[in-house]
């Protein structure tokens, strides 16, 4: 039996590409490794039984519609899967597969760091050593805010933001959430889920948003629910950047209605507002939620496990989202 062949949009840990190579002909893009406009995808597809493609790579309706038949699988090295047109995958009947789970430590990880960064000023501080500015200990210099006892609200309670909430409890944090749905007492674990954005916003000193990119969480985060938070809160982006209104949100960090926020997603990535990079309060990471070792392999063998279920076993993905 020939082996199937997989179009791989971008360069692999190396214990994933080992196994795919293994198991399937695989086809990369020629040049650098970068993400995918349609027509490159496009002109690499031809004849592929499978795409395992990655957040960025440009899988809009268009481009699904002109895809060759042969294609039956798009694996997405990510959870996030507002990159792919899915209706558009389902009138195809492509399947699509994502990477749920094994990054849940690791991004809420990042969310962690990005929250004690900004409570305890860690960048402006990290700057002003880099800049040799630095004069010496001083009793008020860069002083930021203690986290224990104060008010963690998790928007969308899924596997990352329970993650983190679990990680905030040991720091003494209390917990608040809101999500589509309140979770079941026992998973709750002592969190207060509130029914309205208004509760919620008004109990949160350091906002944490985890909700999926698309239509309908674009610029969730606006002027309105901004000026709903406490004065002097934190806000925390590890999902998707679209889902902030960064004129809004620049606003108010330069207004002093928000203490600080950090940011690991951005809108058009990899661009960034313009008004972020000369804000001080403010802390940027290129998108480095999932990005450990150990993460980023245990994505690549889900998305082979996804595509060996169908590919060479004929059996249903077991991530399949579309
Ligand atoms: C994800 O898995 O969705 C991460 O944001 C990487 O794209």
């Amino acid at each position: 039996m020939p082996r199937p062949t997989l179009l791989q949009t971008r360069t692999l840990p190396a214990a994933v590409e080992a196994r795919a190579a293994r198991d399937y002909a695989v086809r990369r893009p020629e040049g650098p490794d970068r993400t995918l406009d349609a027509a490159a995808l496009l002109a690499a597809a031809g004849g592929c039984d499978g795409i395992l493609c990655a957040a960025g790579d440009a899988l809009d309706a268009k481009t699904l519609a002109a895809l060759p038949e042969s294609v039956r699988i798009i694996a997405t090295f990510s959870v996030g899967t507002d990159h792919i047109a899915l209706d558009a995958a389902r009138a195809r009947g492509i399947a699509v597969t994502n990477t749920p789970d094994v990054l849940s430590v690791a991004t809420a990880e990042i969310a962690m760091l990005l929250v004690l960064m900004c409570a305890r000023r860690a960048g402006e501080a990290e700057r002003l050593l880099r800049a040799r500015e630095w004069t010496g200990w001083a009793p008020t210099q860069l002083m930021g805010v203690t986290l224990e006892r104060k008010r963690l609200g998790v928007l969308g309670m899924g596997r990352i933001g329970r993650e983190l909430a679990r990680m905030a409890r040991g720091m003494g944090m209390e917990i608040h959430y809101r999500n589509r749905a309140r979770l079941a007492p026992e998973e709750e674990e002592g969190a207060t889920f509130h029914a309205d954005d208004e509760s919620f916003l008004a109990a949160c000193d350091v906002l944490s948003m985890h909700i999926p990119g698309g239509p309908a969480t674009n610029g969730w985060l606006n002027a309105a629910r901004i000026a709903a938070l406490p004065r002097g809160a934190i806000v925390v982006n590890t999902g998707r950047g679209t889902t902030v209104d960064d004129e809004a949100l620049c606003g108010a960090l330069r207004a002093g209605h928000l203490r600080a926020a950090g940011l690991d997603v951005f809108a058009g990535e990899p661009a960034i507002y313009e008004g972020y990079h000369s804000a001080p309060n403010v802390t940027l990471l290129p998108h480095l939620g999932s990005a450990t070792v150990e993460t980023r392999d245990a994505m690549g063998f889900r998305c082979l496990d996804n595509l060996d279920a169908l590919l060479l076993h004929g059996g249903e993905p077991p991530h399949r989202v579309a």
